[in-house]
């Protein structure tokens, strides 16, 4: 971190909140490649445009041709994805808009940590609410689909490091919303959802 910097105190979000009524919060999904988490996301992410909500969704392949384009996939690279998408994802749900994040996001404690930063506020404001949805499909059910060929190009050896075959998927243990995407229509799926961030009281 850099030195001689100082925190600029912002608008509070109950101030921001008089002109902006929708509460901002992030709904982080995770799960293996092909397993159906970019497809629900911008399913949700229209749902909750036409209902009159903000929202917007930063998804994997995309964030990676820009903010994210000098990192690969080793370890230490998708810590370093995940921290950056946390932080944008954060400020999106600052803004009153609805952060949705598609991303495999493997690791518990990158996951862990993405949730701990929302729960961190500057001054009076309220924690930002972070709602991780685990969009679960058996592994030999995604490599099946294959829908951009990379299992097999991964078990062929021609992709190192890839989630599920030669690198860790740790999936999660208590997600906010769980779902089995081969046993689960897409709409389905979408409304699920909504009527979770409805009951707790986020769509208003
Ligand atoms: S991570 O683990 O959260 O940092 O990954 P993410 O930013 O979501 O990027 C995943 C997409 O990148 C493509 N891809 C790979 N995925 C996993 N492992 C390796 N080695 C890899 N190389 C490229 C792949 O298209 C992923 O997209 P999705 O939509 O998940 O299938």
């Amino acid at each position: 971190m850099a030195t001689n910097i100082t925190w600029h105190p912002s608008l509070s979000r109950e101030e921001r909140n008089t002109y902006r009524k929708q509460p901002g919060f992030t709904i982080w999904f995770t799960g293996l490649s092909a397993s159906g988490k970019s497809t629900i996301a911008t399913a949700l992410e229209q749902h909750l445009l036409h209902l009159g909500f903000a929202a917007y969704r930063l998804d994997g392949d995309n964030v990676r041709f820009g903010l994210n384009k000098d990192l690969g996939f080793s370890e230490k690279d998708r810590n370093e994805n995940i921290r950056r998408i946390a932080e944008v994802a954060k400020l999106f749900a600052d803004s009153s808009t609805i952060a949705i994040t598609s991303f495999i996001s493997p690791f518990a404690a990158d996951r862990a940590t993405a949730r701990a930063l929302h729960a961190e506020v500057k001054g009076n404001d309220a924690p930002l609410e972070f709602i991780e949805v685990f969009v679960d499909l058996p592994l030999e059910v995604a490599e099946a689909r294959d829908p951009k060929g990379l299992y097999k190009l991964a078990r062929a050896g021609k992709i190192p490091e890839f989630t599920g075959i030669s690198s860790p998927y740790e999936a999660p243990e208590n997600p906010e919303i769980y779902i089995r995407s081969d046993q689960k229509s897409v709409e389905d799926a979408v409304a699920e959802i909504t009527q979770y961030l409805e009951k707790r009281g986020l769509l208003t």
